[in-house]
């Protein structure tokens, strides 16, 4: 059999089963704060233009903004990660808060909260200023970290690890978490959305899902196009002995690997694009939240797919609500899912 046969009505009821399923995200947090204003004049202290700011507006981002995923589907996430102390913690999180995210973080005195502050005036972005400390979190802090992930453990099918290389993924982090997992009466499924530095650390988890730049930088080959792509992935799968790899092909849609030999296509159904930023997070937060309300892996990826194509058609870092993904299952033509030869 080379092509599935997507059964709308199926996909549309597993829309509906998606609702209360928890995900626990594990993975570096941040803020993404927009300075918006006019760029009229000159500074009189120094040769660069003076933005008057007339809106300040606050996203989340990083893990967090996997966890607004899971919630705008209807899941309930369980986010775990760190920040640190004073104003910037608070505003992180009141960010999350007006998402209707609960987190639990582990605050680390002299750690900066990450935030991203982008300065735009004229539709321009001027400037760009990062307050972060990306050294590994150890000690202590990852004790504590831990010890939040082994309680919500008891009634978590996946756990979701969103390493945006600020801190939290370090090779302790990964073994600590892995046997945790295994000693879990619940065996949740361990799915990592991978920084490239960090890759050697995935070992034996559920699944990757990097873009086709990440698949080719962690294989150390390149990736092309279809037969580089599957022989990437297969080295990934030689390096990490993974269960399953999810390459995220831009465009392309996406190809999943069940196995290295056993791959499938799964074209995307965006009609047009916007904005791709999140697009990533959105595919394995639906992906988690799927996989949590039991759905077959194959299911999960296709309706991953059709919340990524609706997130590019939106502005900024979207999200798709259960409403968005039935009419777009319902309306529009169904992706092709073959075999990739
Ligand atoms: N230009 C595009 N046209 C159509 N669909 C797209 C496009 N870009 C992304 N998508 C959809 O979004 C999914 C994820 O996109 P992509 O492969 O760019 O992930 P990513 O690089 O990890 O994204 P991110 O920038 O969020 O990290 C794809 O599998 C596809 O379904
Ligand atoms: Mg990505």
């Amino acid at each position: 059999m080379n092509g599935y046969t997507i059964d709308k009505e199926r996909l549309l009821a597993s829309v509906a089963g998606l609702a209360g399923n928890e995900v626990l995200i594990v993975g570096d947090v941040m803020v993404d704060e927009y300075l918006m204003g006019d760029a009229e004049r000159i500074s009189p202290e120094a040769p660069v233009p003076v933005v008057h700011v007339t809106e300040d507006r606050h996203l989340v981002g990083g893990a967090g903004n996997v966890a607004r995923n899971v919630r705008t589907l209807g899941g309930v996430p369980r986010l775990i990660s760190v920040c640190g102390t004073g104003t910037r913690a608070a505003l992180l999180r009141r960010v999350l808060d007006n998402e209707g995210i609960e987190p639990q973080l582990v605050e680390i005195p002299g750690r900066p909260t990450t935030i991203k502050t982008r300065v735009i005036a004229r539709q321009q972005q001027m400037l760009r200023i990062d307050r972060e400390d990306a050294s590994p979190v150890g000690g202590v802090h990852l004790d504590r970290l831990l010890a939040l992930v082994q309680d919500a453990l008891a009634d978590t099918r996946v756990v979701v690890v969103s390493d945006y290389g600020k801190g939290i993924v370090t090779a302790s982090f990964m073994e600590r978490l892995s046997a945790m997992c295994a000693a879990s009466s619940t065996r949740p499924l361990i799915l990592v959305d991978p920084k490239t530095p960090n890759f050697h650390l995935y070992k034996g988890v559920h699944m990757l899902t990097p873009n086709t730049k990440e698949t080719s930088e962690g294989a150390g080959l390149p990736a092309g196009n279809r037969e580089q792509i599957r022989a990437a992935a297969a080295a990934i799968f030689r390096k990490l002995d993974c269960e399953h790899l999810l390459t995220t092909l831009g465009p392309q849609g996406m190809a999943l690997f069940m196995t290295p030999d056993d791959a499938w296509h799964v074209p995307t159904v965006a009609q047009k694009v916007y904005d791709v930023t999140g697009a990533g997070d959105t595919v394995i937060a639906t992906v988690g939240l799927c996989l949590a309300s039991g759905l077959p892996l194959l299911e999960s990826c296709i309706l991953a797919n059709y919340a990524a194509g609706i997130v590019v058609g939106q502005v900024g870092a979207a999200t798709a609500s259960p409403d968005e993904l039935r009419h777009a299952i319902a309306t529009l033509d169904v992706p092709q899912v073959n075999r990739w030869q």
